[in-house]
């Protein structure tokens, strides 16, 4: 298996809660390894590029008010297949249906409220690992 980079997002709903940490341990204990990471507060027009890929979906603007509610911590995670890996680890998008030990199973609020974002494909994770980090803030 090949080393990855994927991209993670430690949404409002989990800042708020002071769960950091917490999910740190989570990334962490699964194998993956935090290779860069910044607390941001998203601008609009950056929550709007970033989940451009729903603009049509019926909940984007109120999945664009919840991202710029608070702060966020943006991250990209390393390790043996890490976009699928990642995946795993946060659990389904809607916690009622999340598997045990899983980050959203542990910590989410909702399906909007989930506490965190993964990237969904090798291709995306690299999109989205450049639209907010330089490869200079990736330290492995
Ligand atoms: P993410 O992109 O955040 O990693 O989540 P995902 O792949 O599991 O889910 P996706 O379908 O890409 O949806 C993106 C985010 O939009 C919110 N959402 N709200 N109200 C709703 O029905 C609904 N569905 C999705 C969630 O915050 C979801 O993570
Ligand atoms: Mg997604």
């Amino acid at each position: 298996m090949a080393i990855e980079y994927t991209f993670s997002i430690i949404k409002p709903d989990a800042t708020r809660r002071n769960l950091t940490g917490k999910i740190n341990a989570v990334i962490e204990e699964a194998g993956l390894r935090v290779v860069a990471q910044k607390r941001a507060r998203l601008t609009r027009e950056q929550a709007e590029g970033f989940y451009a890929v729903h603009k049509e979906r019926s909940f984007f603007g109120e999945l664009v008010d919840f991202m710029v509610s608070g702060p966020v911590v943006l991250q990209v995670l390393e390790g043996e297949n890490a976009v699928a890996k990642y995946r795993e680890v946060m659990g389904a998008t809607n916690p009622a249906n999340a598997d045990e030990g899983t980050i959203r199973k542990l910590f989410a609020e909702s399906i909007e409220a989930n506490s965190v974002h993964g990237s969904d494909s090798l291709e995306n994770a690299a999109i989205e690992i450049a639209y907010f980090f330089a490869q200079t803030d990736i330290v492995g």
